[in-house]
């Protein structure tokens, strides 16, 4: 599954533009404020409906105009087809189509084009609060687990419904555990999925992080589920009933969910260089995809932005050729083509953008000697 085309329009400072990708490999070129990341902006919106650097989409449409539209044209190559999804936002509704039926969830668009995006905050994986590492998470089970997402659905209702009923003082006491059967079933579930996942993810997370860190430390990732390891669900929900009505909420469950990501026994962000979090992050994410890649037989879409701010020639090198051998379809985006230029190998795209104008750059020596770069 590779994205073929993409038609912006209204997008950030993306008029109106048209691209036709590679399957392998695509670097987009351009100065600061250019448009590159609103380019990976527009891509990541069509795998789920979301942006990932704002949850208020009337940000990313552009400010002049009442919305944003893409359209875009994916390749399946094991049905040998070209599947049409368009996704328009305007008067703050978002329309998802795919081959011109109307989606109602933003997770139906998401099992259609996994998208993976790696970008300056992605440190956040591991230097902020738990819903980083919990979104990881889920993503990875999401597009391996065809019924996790509907445990999570049933679990999401439950808690909803449970802690409503404990912040409702005038409520007759006990109504809450009418939702403990259904939330300690989906919660198990949920839980054995995660489990699984983490299981296939360790090895190859271990594997990636010695080739990327040239320091030896012992690494361990850690998977908590939300309540402690030698209780069950329902007991913890009991036992916590009297705390759980005085705060308002459900303490302990699988919304609780953690990766602890240990470097010699010690929390990673309290003894890993900023360098050496990157590394990290990137090893985290290729893991994700490797599971993804052995479970699926398929690749997912990578979005790299700024990839030589963040990574030295070594590190892009590696980077590049792991997502390459997984049949990854790469875009990436750099304010410098030269430490790029030796991975554009035959059948790879250069994009050279300017004020929102995005142009293929066909003679890669002919932009080398242009000033912009
Ligand atoms: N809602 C918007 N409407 C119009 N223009 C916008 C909007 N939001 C941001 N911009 C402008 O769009 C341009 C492109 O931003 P973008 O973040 O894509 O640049 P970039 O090429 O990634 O830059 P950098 O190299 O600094 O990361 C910037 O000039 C920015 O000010
Ligand atoms: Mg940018």
């Amino acid at each position: 599954m590779w994205l073929d085309q993409l038609s912006i329009s209204g997008l950030r400072n993306i008029a109106s533009q048209t691209l036709a990708f590679s399957p392998g490999l695509n670097v987009i070129i351009g100065d600061n404020g250019s448009g590159k990341t609103s380019l990976l902006e527009a891509i990541y919106l069509l795998s789920c409906a979301k942006s990932f650097r704002t949850p208020q989409l009337n940000r990313v449409k552009n400010h002049t105009g009442d919305g944003f539209r893409l359209f875009a044209r994916i390749f399946n190559p094991q049905a040998d087809e070209l599947i049409p999804v368009g996704v328009e936002y305007k008067a703050g509704r978002m329309l998802i189509k795919v081959a011109g039926q109307v989606l109602r969830r933003s997770s139906d668009l998401a099992t259609r084009i996994p998208v993976v995006v790696i970008h300056q905050e992605s440190l956040r994986l591991l230097t902020h609060n738990v819903s980083y590492r919990k979104k990881f998470l889920d993503w990875g089970v999401f597009h391996v687990e065809q019924d996790y997402i509907s445990h999570w659905r049933r679990y999401s209702r439950g808690l909803k419904q449970r802690n409503l009923a404990l912040q409702q003082r005038n409520g007759s006491k006990g109504s809450e555990s009418i939702w403990d059967k259904e939330l300690i079933l989906s919660a198990h579930q949920l839980d054995q999925a995660r489990k699984r996942y983490i299981s296939e993810f360790t090895p190859y997370f271990i594997d990636y992080l010695r080739q990327m860190l040239v320091a030896d430390y012992t690494t361990t990732v850690e998977y908590y589920r939300g309540w402690a390891a030698d209780i069950d669900y329902g007991e913890v929900l009991q036992v916590g009933l009297s705390r759980d009505r005085q705060v308002g909420y459900t303490m302990a469950g699988p919304h609780r969910a953690d990766l602890l990501v240990r470097m010699n026994k010690v929390q990673v962000q309290d003894i890993a260089s900023r360098g050496q979090l990157k590394q990290i992050v990137l090893a985290m994410y290729m893991a994700q995809v490797a599971v993804f890649n052995q479970r699926m037989g398929k690749g997912c879409l990578i979005l790299l932005d700024d990839i030589t701010a963040e990574l030295d020639d070594r590190h892009i090198a590696m980077t590049l050729s792991v997502f390459e051998r997984m049949g990854c379809q790469v875009i990436t985006t750099s304010t410098e083509l030269g430490r790029l230029q030796g991975h554009c190998k035959k059948g790879g795209k250069v994009f050279h953008v300017e004020r929102g104008l995005f142009e293929e750059v066909i003679q890669y020596a002919a932009i080398k000697t242009m000033d912009v770069i």
